[in-house]
Formats: structure tokens, C-alpha cells, sequence
């Protein structure tokens, strides 16, 4: 069966991202991407991804790569992506991926790959575990997105590097040969687009920071989401308003902005006059609100495993006929022989 989403008309834009399965998926991921991804497709024709491909560029034991790559590919659908209405499926599952990956790697400068803030931030995190893989991250990232002929990637604001190389490729190979791939734009939300840690406001929430404190998993239990919001860190001060100097209540506040799908200036004007702890417990239910019905239906979605295999194999099927089209066009303009 062909999905809308095969027969993409000419007038609706395309929609791409993907999540990686290392760690715990956290409200970063949800606030600064995921929460957005189920409603687009609406206006736009959506393919979604779990990128496990990419999460092999650190260290990470068999058992929990298949436990975070069923989880993910669970939580895309618990977070409102209906895959009647998307495409949703498992990187590896289509091998356009790592193929186009490796052509575009001929097309790729390795000044341009060595200046990637993501690289050298996971170079000093593992010193002992600077692999090829983690350095060519970006570019099959960028086969990720090309592949599929994508105008927008809805993306938190730590990938917008990447997609600014992604474009780079591009022009350089539509250059080089003819138009071949479209031109990717990257979009980040208003509120959202990078959450902090609740325990240090100046260090990106991560999915790696599993047992502390300050990362808020999409699948904590409304106990330990309180728990959590309620021991984040502020100052001394006692008023709710964003500035440079107060980043824990900034964040905050930029949390329940996201949350309420409001402007960071109303979220204060709601809390003029509020003390901190009354504002971390509001911020902590506005969050348990939010995530409760995506882990009731997730809950519900990890019960029948013959499922969730049947939907990934649909998603990759879709996925890998449009993919195979960019690909064949991508050989042939090289000079490939094909038969
Ligand atoms: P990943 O798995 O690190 O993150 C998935 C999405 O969540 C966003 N995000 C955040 N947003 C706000 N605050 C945070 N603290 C926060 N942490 C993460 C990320 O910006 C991202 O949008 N390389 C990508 C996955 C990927 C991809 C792609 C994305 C692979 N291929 C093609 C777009 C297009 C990654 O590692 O995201």
C-alpha cells in the first residue's frame, strides 16, 4: 500500500528528524523537538526517524542499543505521531542511509567536519573512544535528511550546526554535478529550543544523564518528576524574571513557556509576585500534565512487541522506496555504472 506520504504533492513541504536512542529520552528532547513533530503532518508531509545508526559513535552495550531503540521508536508514537499519517521507522532498517552516507563523504571537507562543536564536546567526554564513526556523524546525518528531498528539519538548536553542513554538502554536490538534492532548512521552536540541566543551568539537558538530578526523563513518574523540579536549583534573589545572572530560573521559565506553548514574558508576568517554590511546583505539574497521557499510551504501546515490529517494518518499507530514488539519482550523475 502506497501512503500519502509516497505520493507527496507538490504543494506540501517535507518534514524530516530523527532522535538517537543513547540514554533516556529527556524533556529536552520533548520540548525542543518531539512535542512538535505529531502535528505537523497536517500541513506538511513528515518522515521520522530513530537514529540508531548514529548512536553506535559511543560506547554502548548490545542489550541496552535494542531496549532505547524499541523504547524511542515506542515514544515517537506515544508523543502523537501517527504512523497512518507519517512515516516512522528504524535508520538501520533502510541501507540507503549508510550508503549515501559514504558517497557524500567524497563531497565532505575534513576541515569543514573537524570545526562541529558536537565532535570535539564528545572528543573531551571520551578521550579513550574518538572513532571515525563519531567524527562522521555529521554526514550521515546529512544522508539522513538529503535522501528524503527535505525543506524543513525541526530540530533543538544544538543540531542547527549540522544542518548548516548538511546544506553545505549540497550545494556543493548540486555544484558540482546538477540540482539534485533540495535545499534543508532548519527550524527551531520559539521556547524550548535548548533546555539546561535542573542541576546546572549552564550544561544542555542530556539523555546520557541518567541518575541525576537534573535531567527529567519523558518516562519519570510524576513522583520523581516533583521530586526533581522541586530540588532545581535557583538563587538568592526571590523574583521570577529571566536574566543572564539567573540561569536556574531562566530555564525554568523557559520550561514552562515551552510547556504551555506561551512566550517566556507571559510565563513571568504569570508569576509575578510568586515565590520559588511555589513556582518550581507549578513548573514540575505543568510538566506532569503534559507527559502523563504520552506515558499511559506508551505504557500501552510496549505491551504488544508484534506490533510495534510490524509498524517499523511498514515505516522502513515507505522510507527505503523514497530513499532509493534519491539514491539511484546520486549514482548515476556521479558516473556509476548501473545496470
Ligand atoms: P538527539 O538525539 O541528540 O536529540 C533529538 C532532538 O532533541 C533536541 N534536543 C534538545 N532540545 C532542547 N533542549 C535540549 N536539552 C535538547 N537535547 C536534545 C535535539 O536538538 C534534537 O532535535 N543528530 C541528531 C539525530 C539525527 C537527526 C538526523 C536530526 C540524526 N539524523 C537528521 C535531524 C535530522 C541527534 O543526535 O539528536
Amino acid at each position: 500500500m502506497e501512503t500519502m506520504t509516497e505520493n507527496k504533492s507538490e504543494n506540501k513541504k517535507r518534514v524530516f528528524s530523527a532522535i538517537k536512542p543513547t540514554g533516556n529520552p529527556t524533556l529536552g528532547n520533548y520540548l525542543g523537538a518531539m512535542q512538535y513533530w505529531g502535528g505537523m503532518s497536517d500541513e506538511y508531509d513528515c518522515i521520522f526517524s530513530v537514529a540508531d545508526l548514529h548512536a553506535i559513535t559511543v560506547a554502548i552495550e548490545p542489550k541496552d542499543l535494542r531496549e532505547n531503540s524499541k523504547r524511542l521508536f515506542a515514544l515517537l508514537i506515544a508523543v502523537g505521531i501517527d504512523p497512518e499519517k507519517n512515516v516512522v521507522f528504524m535508520q538501520s532498517h533502510v541501507r540507503a542511509h549508510c550508503e549515501l552516507c559514504w558517497l557524500l563523504n567524497n563531497y565532505t571537507m575534513f576541515g569543514e567536519a573537524r570545526r562541529m562543536t558536537q565532535f570535539k564536546e564528545k572528543s573531551e567526554k571520551a578521550p579513550e573512544n574518538i572513532n571515525v564513526g563519531l567524527f562522521d556523524y555529521p554526514v550521515l546525518m546529512a544522508a539522513d535528511i538529503l535522501l528524503y528531498q527535505t525543506d524543513i528539519v525541526p530540530v533543538g538548536d544544538d543540531q542547527l550546526q549540522h544542518v548548516e553542513l548538511c546544506r553545505n554538502i549540497a550545494e556543493r554536490f548540486n555544484n558540482r554535478y546538477s540540482p539534485t538534492f533540495k535545499m534543508p532548512e532548519g527550524k527551531v521552536p520559539k521556547a524550548g529550543a535548548r533546555i539546561y540541566s535542573l542541576t546546572d543551568p549552564t550544561a544542555k539537558m542530556g539523555k546520557s544523564d541518567s541518575g541525576d538530578a537534573g535531567a527529567v526523563f519523558i518516562l519519570d513518574t510524576p513522583e520523581t518528576i516533583m521530586r526533581k523540579f522541586k530540588r532545581a536549583v535557583t538563587d538568592s534573589d526571590a523574583a521570577v524574571k529571566a536574566s543572564p545572572d539567573k540561569l536556574g530560573i531562566t530555564n525554568l521559565l523557559n520550561i514552562y513557556a515551552a510547556l504551555c506553548g506561551i512566550t517566556v514574558a507571559a510565563a513571568e508576568a504569570e508569576f509575578d509576585g510568586c515565590d520559588y517554590a511555589t513556582f518550581k511546583t507549578r513548573v514540575g505539574e505543568a510538566a506532569v500534565e503534559r507527559l502523563r497521557p504520552v506515558r499511559e499510551k506508551y505504557d500501552a504501546l510496549r505491551r504488544d512487541d508484534g506490533r510495534l515490529s510490524e509498524l517499523m517494518r511498514a515505516g522502513a518499507d515507505t522510507a527505503a522506496r523514497i530513499a532509493a530514488r534519491t539514491l539511484e539519482k546520486v549514482y548515476k550523475k556521479i558516473g556509476f555504472v548501473r545496470t
